[in-house]
């Protein structure tokens, strides 16, 4: 029994720790948020000098500030500020990292539980590999979806990008105060599976039988005040920024 004891705690331990970091557990999905600049400086007061969709940012479907001693270090994306600085710009603090950093804390840490994005390097680089990718500024203007007075239905523009990239975007709007106003267009999700291949945003993932009680929707905790599911029946205004800025 002497030596069984020790024996069984450390089966114990090795059978705890597999929960723990077991597949099952980890998130099975990645949404990568953008967000039309005109649209968030309208709610939060800034400036909106950008005429292109930029990052909000890139949210595995579980947790939250899953590690907190895993500080954000630029030193270690310093090759990639220059595109971080032009597609994933802090609207609200131009020139500070804070936006990052606030990023990271809240949801890289999640996302870096599975190997494929273990360092704030590969988050961010997959960040903006994904942006590119998906390249949704072109893919708007090849639907003829541009900023303008003119306004769009609601299914023109989710039923456009869902036939371009196969798969159901979540589309978010502020919603008019009054009854004959518009809607406004202002976050647009983007869905990926662990392996990085466009899944529906609605899409339902096989659900974990031992969450860590840190299930915690992303469009909850992340939506700005006004800020929610368009709706399908109102005409959506997609407001065009001040000519002169700079597209992407
Ligand atoms: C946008 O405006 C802010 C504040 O006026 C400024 O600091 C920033 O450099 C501008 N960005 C661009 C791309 O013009
Ligand atoms: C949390 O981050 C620290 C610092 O990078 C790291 O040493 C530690 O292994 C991480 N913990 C977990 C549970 O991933
Ligand atoms: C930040 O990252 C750089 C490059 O990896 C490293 O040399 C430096 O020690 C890190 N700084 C902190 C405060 O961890």
């Amino acid at each position: 029994m002497r030596l069984l004891f020790p024996l069984l705690l450390c089966v114990a331990a090795a059978l705890s720790s597999a929960v723990i970091t077991s597949p099952l557990n980890l998130w099975t999905k990645l949404i990568l948020t953008q967000q039309w600049p005109n649209t968030f400086c309208s709610m939060e007061h800034c400036h909106p000098n950008l005429s292109y969709w930029t990052v909000h940012g890139l949210w595995p479907n579980k947790g939250n500030d899953c590690n907190s001693s895993w500080h954000f270090n630029s030193s270690e994306i310093e090759d990639l500020l220059p595109d971080m600085k032009k597609c994933w710009p802090d609207l609200l603090h131009p020139s500070s990292s804070q936006f990052w950093k606030y990023e990271w804390s809240k949801h890289g840490t999640c996302a870096a539980e599975a190997a494929s994005l273990n360092s704030q390097h590969k988050y961010f680089s997959k960040a903006l590999e994904l942006y590119h990718k998906v390249d949704l500024n072109s893919m708007l203007i090849k639907l003829n979806i541009i900023p303008s007075d003119k306004y769009y239905t609601f299914s023109e523009i989710e039923e456009g990008i869902e036939r371009f990239y196969g798969a159901k975007p979540k589309i978010q709007c502020v919603h008019p105060s009054k009854n004959s106003e518009p809607q406004i267009l202002g976050q647009i999700e983007i869905c990926f599976d662990a392996d990085f291949t466009l899944q529906d945003c609605e899409k339902h993932f096989s659900t974990d039988s031992f969450s860590r009680g840190q299930w915690d929707h992303p469009l909850d905790v992340n939506k700005p005040s006004g800020l929610s599911v368009c709706d399908h029946d109102i005409p959506v205004y997609y407001p065009p920024v001040i000519p002169g800025y700079p597209h992407v």
